[in-house]
């Protein structure tokens, strides 16, 4: 069983040590930085449920046949599928992509497990304690300025804002993704061009039609491309004085004329009318309420009206306070290069110890704390006022506030939480030799990360309802919604801010200690290198690869270029191109590898402690069930499929292929 190498491969040292590391690697930033946040903005319950779909029926299996594929060959990706087919193959390239992927998603995880460490530094300082003063004191202030009327528009305001959220959510989802887009998208520009249209009627100096055209024409290109914008406004400035007065004249009613036809095209009035048909119904909703909340207002006394607008000043403040928190972290590339640079010298300090002395002894200690840390978190929330209403957020499934192509996204994220699709799980497998109890460690990892994920959501989801904050607040969920809350807490939110940012940090540093492992591992096994060597020259070239994402929102170092030809910062390509295409393509080649092109014989191998029900069901799944459900995502993506508009029953060629 045993016939290693000429070298002793490292081991694990123990059963658990294994399904410590590896569910250290499965829970991630994924877990408490984007799984609550993608639940928040897919509604909630429906999307959980189907993300729970999602894991047992291709999470787990592919999970199952990562760890066979490493146990079995006892090789890290690259070397893996040669080992097991006996010769060269072309199923290597699955090692190759695992390698790069692993390279390209350390690159950016680094900068965001910076940012959690930069926070976690914060909190110690108890950043949030020093922002609830000043706001109380500036909000004391706004309130004895402001007279009673402004008060009580300001509520008005608010609680009408409040109200109507929800509705306009439940307006735009009524309809069609690509018609509120299409909508989305010439709405400023039509209105634009109703005003300009209004106006050139009523103008007669040449000289503001020339404004007007120049002006026009600036819109419109800015529309067309983004790119500078000062230097398309000076071409176009230069393009225009170039024109006689008749000219100008000519053009200006070319431009008008063309920007009718555009509005005459008979899909895009279709989006038009149906998105101003919504805006309309929400505006009238608005109206509404407003009567209501004017009437409410008006019967409470200036006192109660003072205590609520302070309330809400504060709010709106802190809110202010913690977003620029973040944008100073995030926007200032040098800070979250910083920052970068340590937690990857963290990282790498771990793998090059090695992997029971580094990997497992760190995953064996942070994995329980981080336990700990998370179910305090979650006893916390139990007791405040929001915990009932995020109960209910998170695992009531509710229909209508879930687009199907929320599906996709929960399937998606499935390969990134349990870090399969890139050969991480079957490097870790690989440092295995037992031939038993595979699918109770697949079974017991995928739980692990299933449970923080779900304890994750219960952990922000009732701080944040209880200080009034949105749960779609996007990828600022974590690091300005959580803050905003700590400072509202006041003295206790220090602690709180402590142990959740540190939290974020631990389950960041097991999974960076995967995505490292698997590109060192490439060295060690293909090349020879000594573990200390590879660990650090890969370590380094990837906090080198590194620059470009903790720079990504730093204006100071604009890729401009790039941005223009990705449409996306180089942050976001990075994550883009790892999490949608090379996680999801490694895991469906795995799946088919494992299902269709392993040798039976090895297969068996693994697999011989399974009743055989069980193990003809994985076979299923992972021949079948699996690579169909990532293949649909796939389409997707390349947009040959709008799952949206198929679910819709507007299934029309035409309009999904032009
Ligand atoms: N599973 C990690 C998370 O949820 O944050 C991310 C990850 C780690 C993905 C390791 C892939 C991987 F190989």
């Amino acid at each position: 069983m045993t016939e290693h190498p000429i070298t002793q491969r490292s081991k694990w040292n123990s059963r658990l040590g294994f399904i410590l590391a590896a569910a250290g690697s499965a829970v991630g930033l994924g877990n408490i930085w984007k799984f609550p946040y993608i639940t928040g903005e897919n509604g909630g319950g429906l999307f959980v449920l189907i993300y729970l779909v999602c894991i047992v029926l291709v999470g787990l299996p592919i999970m199952v046949a990562e760890i066979m594929i490493g146990r079995a060959a006892q090789k890290q990706p690259v070397g893996a599928f040669e080992a097991l087919q006996g010769h060269k193959t072309s199923w290597t390239a699955i090692g190759w992509m695992g390698v790069l992927a692993g390279f390209i998603i350390l690159s950016f995880y680094a900068v965001v497990a910076g940012w959690a460490m930069d926070f976690t530094l914060k909190s110690v300082v108890d950043f949030t304690s020093t922002i609830e003063e000043s706001t109380d004191r500036e909000a004391a202030q706004f309130v004895a300025k402001a007279t009673p009327s402004e008060l009580r528009s300001m509520l008005i305001d608010d609680a009408v804002s409040h109200d109507v959220r929800d509705f306009a959510k439940a307006q735009q989802r009524s309809l069609l993704q690509s018609t509120w887009d299409e909508y989305q998208a010439h709405k400023e520009f039509l209105a634009t061009y109703r005003k300009e249209w209004d106006k050139f009627l009523s103008l007669t100096p040449v000289e503001d039609q020339r404004a007007l055209l120049t002006q026009g024409r600036f819109e419109q290109q800015k529309l067309l491309n983004e790119i500078d914008v000062d230097a398309l406004r000076t071409e176009v400035q230069k393009e225009i004085a170039d024109l006689s007065d008749e000219e100008v004249l000519a053009r200006l009613k070319l431009e008008l004329d063309s920007s009718q036809r555009l509005l005459s095209d008979p899909k895009i009035a279709a989006a038009v009318a149906a998105g101003e048909a919504v805006e309309a119904k929400i505006a009238e909703r608005k109206s509404e309420l407003q009567e209501k909340w004017k009437a409410h207002f008006a019967a409470v006394p200036l006192s109660e009206l003072e205590e609520q607008a302070r309330t809400i000043k504060r709010r709106e403040l802190i809110f202010n306070a913690t977003q620029s928190a973040f944008l100073a972290t995030a926007t200032d590339g040098w800070t979250a290069m910083f920052w970068t640079l340590i937690f990857m010298g963290i990282t790498t300090l771990i793998v090059g110890s090695g992997i029971a002395s580094g990997i497992e002894r760190t995953c064996q200690i942070l994995m329980p704390l981080l336990l700990v840390l998370i179910v305090g978190m979650v006893v916390y929330g139990m007791f405040q006022p929001g915990f009932k209403s995020a109960f209910n957020f998170v695992f009531y499934p509710d229909p209508s506030k879930l687009k199907p192509s929320g599906v996709l996204e929960a399937l998606g994220h499935a390969f990134f939480t349990l870090s399969l699709g890139m050969g991480a799980m079957l490097t870790y497998g690989s440092y295995q030799d037992s031939k038993s109890g595979l699918i109770g460690e697949a079974l017991a990892i995928t739980f692990l990360d299933t449970l923080i994920a779900l304890l994750a959501c219960l952990m922000i989801f009732p701080i944040a309802f209880s200080y009034g904050q949105e749960p779609s607040a996007g990828p600022g969920l974590v690091f300005m919604s959580m803050p905003l809350a700590f400072a509202e807490i006041g003295r206790g939110g220090m602690l709180l801010a402590i142990g959740f940012f540190g939290l974020l940090f631990f389950a960041a540093l097991t999974s960076a200690v995967s995505l490292l492992e698997v590109v060192t591992s490439y060295l060690i096994d293909q090349k020879g290198w000594h573990r200390h060597s590879a660990a650090w020259s890969m370590g380094a070239a990837i906090t080198l690869f590194a620059i470009p994402s903790a720079f990504a929102l730093d204006e100071n170092f604009v890729m401009s270029g790039w941005e223009t030809g990705f449409k996306m910062n180089f942050f976001d390509t990075m994550d883009y191109l790892a999490s949608n295409w090379l996680l999801p393509l490694g895991g469906l080649f795995i799946a088919l590898y494992a299902g269709w092109g392993m040798p039976r014989r090895l297969q068996v191998a693994e697999v011989q402690d399974l009743a055989p029900g069980l193990f003809w069901g994985w076979l299923f799944l992972v021949r079948i069930v699996a690579p169909i459900l990532v293949i649909i995502v796939l389409l997707q993506k390349v947009r040959i499929l709008d799952i949206d508009m198929l679910l819709a029953g507007r299934f029309n060629c035409h309009e999904i292929l032009f």
